[in-house]
Parts: structure tokens; C-alpha cells; sequence
């Protein structure tokens, strides 16, 4: 198949690509970094620069690529300016379902977030509504970005929404020198007794290469063990060489529960990671 992946650069779209270049498709990737081209090329994938804002480079890009399906992997994390990945959510994925709508697309598959549920008892499954309502102001800018995301993707004749838990592994914020190990051994990180889903970012990339086939909706990419933090906080530090000293453990959020994954384990993902607790291992 001729495939698109914008954001192809990213944590996830640098395992995909070799999968989908393997498996023997056509890949174009998009960046908005000139610098980062040669890595795309690198991968196995034709690489074209469009930034997600600029509605016609958008166009541009998704004209020349011509793709059958367009893989969405596009965050503004790096950056860690929240707006911006909310922005990008809701402008770049307006631009890039216009596009593609254009081009005839008959399949996208996107990157969401499995922890924009409304609070609840127990792990979420997809039937459960986003938290478009009771929301305090700061999540609701973020639920509000990710409720549009899927929208917009769902005008796509077949649309798979992948709503990842927190990625851990290679080029992500919970691994050895990423972000969240950092603040771990700058002291500015507690516990908490809020629930959370992780995902290895490798079963990520498997699940965006699997959904090629997968039926329209929305799936949980999430590993078997939603967890407290007080219970995976200090795994996640030994795993990254971090003496935790004292750690104060406050209360959760309501709407800290993580997310069930038999839908897409239904489907035939199974991950290879099944467990934070042993994948952190992997970040030494
Ligand atoms: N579910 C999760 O836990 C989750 C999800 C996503 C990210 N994160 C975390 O966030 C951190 C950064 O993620 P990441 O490495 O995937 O990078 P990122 O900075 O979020 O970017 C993701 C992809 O989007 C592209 N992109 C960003 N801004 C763009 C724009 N304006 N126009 C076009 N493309 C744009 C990037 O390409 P270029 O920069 O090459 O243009 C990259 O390919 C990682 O630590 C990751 O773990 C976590």
C-alpha cells in the first residue's frame, strides 16, 4: 500500500516506519524540520517537509505522496509547550483530514490519548465517554483538543482512533535521560495514587501497523497493568539509576484510571511488553 505518515520523525513513527518499509509498502514521512529529512530517509521512507500549521504545505505534501491511508502521529511534545500540542490536534488534523479527503483517502489511522476519560471506577473501556464535560479548565483544553482530533478523523470513510496510554522506551519522556527521569533525579517528581496506563512505544508502533486492518473505532493501546503511581514510581527509578530518597504520595485525580485493552487484544495486539514492570527494565 502507498502510506502517509505525518509526524513520521517522531517517538513513533521512527519504529513504524521500518515495520511498514519491511512488510513491503511505499512510505512517505512527513517533518517540519528540514534537519530531520535525512532520518526519515534513513528509515526506509520518502521524506517531504510540511508543517502541520501551514494548511497548503499540508496539501502539497499530501498531493505528492498520493497515499492510500494516512498514519497521523503528529504531537508537539518535544517542546513540552501543551498549547501547542493542543493546537496541533485540532488545526494540524483539520488540515491533514482536508488533504486527505482531497486525495481520496480511504483510511486513517490517528494517536490519540487513553486517559482523557470522564472519572469512573476501574480501567476505561472506549465506550466510555470523554471528559468533555466535568473537566476543571486545564483538561478540558486538552480533552476538548483530543474530542476534536477524533472527530475530524472520523470524516475519513474508515478511521482507526489508536488512544495510547503513557509511552515509555527509546525517545520518550520514561526513559534513561528522558524528561520524567530527569525530573525524577532533580527531586521534582511524587507519587501519586492516581491510575495510569503505560505503553512500551515499540507496541505502539505495532499497534498503528496492525490497525492497517483494523475496523473503524477507537482502541485502548495500553498494557496489561493500569497502575498507581506509588506502586510504579519507584520501578521507574531503580530502572533509570534513581535513588528515590523520600517520596510524598498524594491523592489521584478522579479521572486517573487507566484504560482495559481487550478490544484491541480481541483484534490479535498483543503487546510485548505486558507490564510496565518488567518493560522499565528495558530503560537501563
Ligand atoms: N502517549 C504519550 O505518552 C505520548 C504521545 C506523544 C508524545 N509523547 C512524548 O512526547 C515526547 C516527544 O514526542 P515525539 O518524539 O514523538 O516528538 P513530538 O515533538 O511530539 O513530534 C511528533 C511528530 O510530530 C512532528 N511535528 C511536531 N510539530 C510539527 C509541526 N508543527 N508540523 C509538522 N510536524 C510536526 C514531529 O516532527 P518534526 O519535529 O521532525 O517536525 C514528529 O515527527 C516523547 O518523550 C514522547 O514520549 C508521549
Amino acid at each position: 500500500m502507498n502510506i502517509l505518515i505525518a509526524g513520521a520523525s517522531g517517538a513513533v513513527g521512527r519504529m513504524l516506519v521500518p515495520r511498514l518499509v519491511q512488510a513491503g509498502h511505499t512510505v512517505t514521512g512527513t517533518t517540519h524540520r528540514p534537519e530531520n529529512i535525512q532520518v526519515i530517509e534513513s528509515l526506509g521512507a520518502k521524506a517531504l517537509v510540511a508543517d502541520a500549521f501551514d494548511r497548503d504545505a499540508t496539501f502539497a505534501a499530501v498531493r505528492e505522496a498520493s497515499p492510500e491511508v494516512v498514519i497521523h502521529q503528529l504531537t508537539s511534545l518535544g517542546s513540552r509547550v501543551f498549547a501547542e500540542n493542543s493546537r496541533i490536534r485540532v488545526e494540524g488534523t483539520r488540515h491533514l483530514v482536508d488533504a486527505a479527503r482531497e486525495a481520496g483517502v480511504k483510511r486513517i489511522i490517528v494517536q490519540s490519548i487513553a486517559w482523557a476519560y470522564q472519572p469512573g471506577n476501574g480501567p476505561a473501556t472506549e465506550n466510555v465517554p470523554l471528559d468533555v464535560e466535568s473537566a476543571d479548565p486545564s483538561r478540558k483544553r486538552s480533552v476538548d483538543a483530543v474530542a476534536a482530533l477524533e472527530e475530524t478523523a472520523a470524516e475519513i470513510p474508515e478511521h482507526v482512533i489508536l488512544r495510547y496510554g503513557l509511552f515509555y522506551g527509546p525517545g520518550t519522556w520514561y526513559t534513561s535521560g528522558g524528561y520524567m527521569a530527569e525530573e525524577m533525579r532533580e527531586g521534582r517528581m511524587s507519587a501519586n495514587e492516581g491510575v495510569s496506563s503505560f505503553v512500551h512505544v515499540e507496541d505502539a508502533a505495532h499497534a498503528a501497523f496492525q490497525a492497517l486492518d483494523w475496523p473503524s473505532g477507537a482502541y485502548n493501546i495500553v498494557d496489561d497493568e493500569p497502575a498507581r503511581g506509588s506502586d510504579w514510581l519507584p520501578i521507574f527509578a531503580e530502572s533509570v539509576g534513581v535513588s528515590l530518597l523520600h517520596t510524598t504520595v498524594c491523592e489521584g485525580q478522579p479521572w486517573e484510571r487507566g484504560a482495559a485493552n481487550a478490544k484491541a487484544r480481541g483484534l490479535g495486539w498483543k503487546p510485548l511488553y505486558p507490564s510496565w514492570r518488567t518493560g522499565f527494565g528495558g530503560n537501563h
